[in-house]
């Protein structure tokens, strides 16, 4: 038995969900940039669940179903005011969601129906779990979600008290379709591998917050934005990334485990991040981007990944650089929940095996010999 160090080319699974195929990311076999350019994030929810684009009665019921699901127990919104302040948003999010199981009824009712319908709690619920975190931590007083609007337009309205201006929503939902799915990455993964115990729906989505949390994965788009506040402005890149490069160390937003020739999504976060920089009269952290890439493409040849435009992009609409990896969570609740429905389905215990390293023909000694 040799191990596969980080299970890399490994296909531990097969699913009709999405695919990369010759770095083209597709969800249910559309290209995303058709998506990107087309669909809405609520049209990309259904595709995800249902496996095809909603005819438009069934995108209404969509909505008004996201809608009467959007708000919170009352219990979880009062946990989370008991949280630290300085509490990691993530953090945050994995323990609330992980409480919104002990006030659904539904919690353990493993049909396909009870489980369509907690996704569609899960889906509603998240916006509105991290906009309440956001103003709690604030002092302020979480506000009640909206009816009749799209999720990108509540999550912005619910974290600012405003009706959000619509570039701000177009741009968010398209973040939205970008982040929805993306096959077998880490956070999906971990979904799988915790209902292929048959344990729940939100034990699975609670461990996949937890992946996601990293910066090796969603994590990365905060981190991406740490990096550029760190450097202030474009005439500082070269000399920040030379030292970087120089001593080996990773710059975030680039790399990826499948893309090897650049992901699909970056070129639509980079044109969003361009235009939200003309429109907010700030080039600033566009400019220092391009300038990045320019180097650590140049010169490593990595290409910038989902994560290192978004970064820009969310701060453009003036979200709180530790909110981007929950914003990531909202979209990418929407495929974890297809791919767990999906492992339901089909199942099989998910166990893999390990290559042993450690000592061999030890023996047992007594306490008092060691
Ligand atoms: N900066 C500098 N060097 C890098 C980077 C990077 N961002 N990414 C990979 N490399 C180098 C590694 O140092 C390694 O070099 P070596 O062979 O000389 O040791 C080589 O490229 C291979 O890198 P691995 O980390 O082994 O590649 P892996 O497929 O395991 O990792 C990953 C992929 C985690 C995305 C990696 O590229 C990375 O750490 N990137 C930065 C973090 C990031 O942006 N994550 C978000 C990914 S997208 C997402 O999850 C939403």
């Amino acid at each position: 038995m040799t191990a596969t160090k980080g299970l890399e080319g490994i296909v531990a699974t097969t699913s009709s969900i999405s695919s990369i195929i010759d770095g083209v990311l597709t969800y249910r076999g559309i290209d995303i940039d058709d998506l990107a350019e087309h669909a809405s994030f609520e049209e990309v929810v259904y595709l995800l669940w249902y496996g095809k684009l909603p005819n438009k009665s069934e995108l209404e019921q969509l909505h008004r179903d996201l809608s009467d699901s959007a708000a919170v127990a009352d219990s979880v919104i009062q946990q989370i005011k008991l949280y630290p302040k300085n509490t990691n948003s993530m953090a945050a999010l994995r323990s609330a969601v992980s409480a919104l199981a002990l006030y659904d009824n539904e919690a353990n009712d493993m049909s396909r129906e009870a489980n369509l319908r907690k996704a569609i709690r899960l889906q509603a619920q998240l916006p509105t779990i991290i906009a309440a975190f956001a103003r709690i931590r604030a002092g302020q007083e979480p506000i009640a979600p909206k009816a009749n609007v799209s999720i990108a337009y509540n999550f912005l309205y619910m974290l600012t008290g405003k009706e959000p201006e619509s570039i701000a929503v177009e741009a968010l939902d398209k973040a939205l379709v970008l982040h929805a799915d993306h096959e077998l990455n880490a956070s999906t993964f971990a979904a799988r591998v915790t209902v292929a115990t048959l344990s729940d729906i939100y034990s699975g989505v609670t461990s996949a917050i937890g992946a996601l949390k990293g910066p090796l994965h969603g994590g990365a788009n905060e981190a991406v934005m740490a990096m550029l506040e760190e450097i202030g402005t474009a005439s500082n890149v070269e000399a920040y990334i030379s030292e970087k490069l120089a001593n080996k160390e990773k710059i975030m937003g680039f790399g990826h485990r499948v893309y090897k020739n650049g992901d699909p999504r970056a070129k639509h976060l980079q044109k969003m991040s361009a235009e939200l920089g003309k429109i907010t009269d700030n080039m600033n952290w566009y400019n220092m981007s391009i300038k990045i890439e320019e180097m650590v493409t140049g010169q490593k040849g990595l290409k910038p990944n989902v994560d290192f435009y978004s970064a820009s992009v969310y701060t453009s609409l003036e979200i709180p650089r530790d909110l981007f990896t929950p914003i990531f969570a909202i979209s990418r609740v929407s495929g974890w929940t297809a791919h767990i429905l999906e492992q339901y389905e089909n199942n099989r215990l998910i166990r893999p095996r390990a290559e042993y390293t450690g000592p061999v023909n030890q023996k047992y000694v007594p306490i008092e010999s060691r």
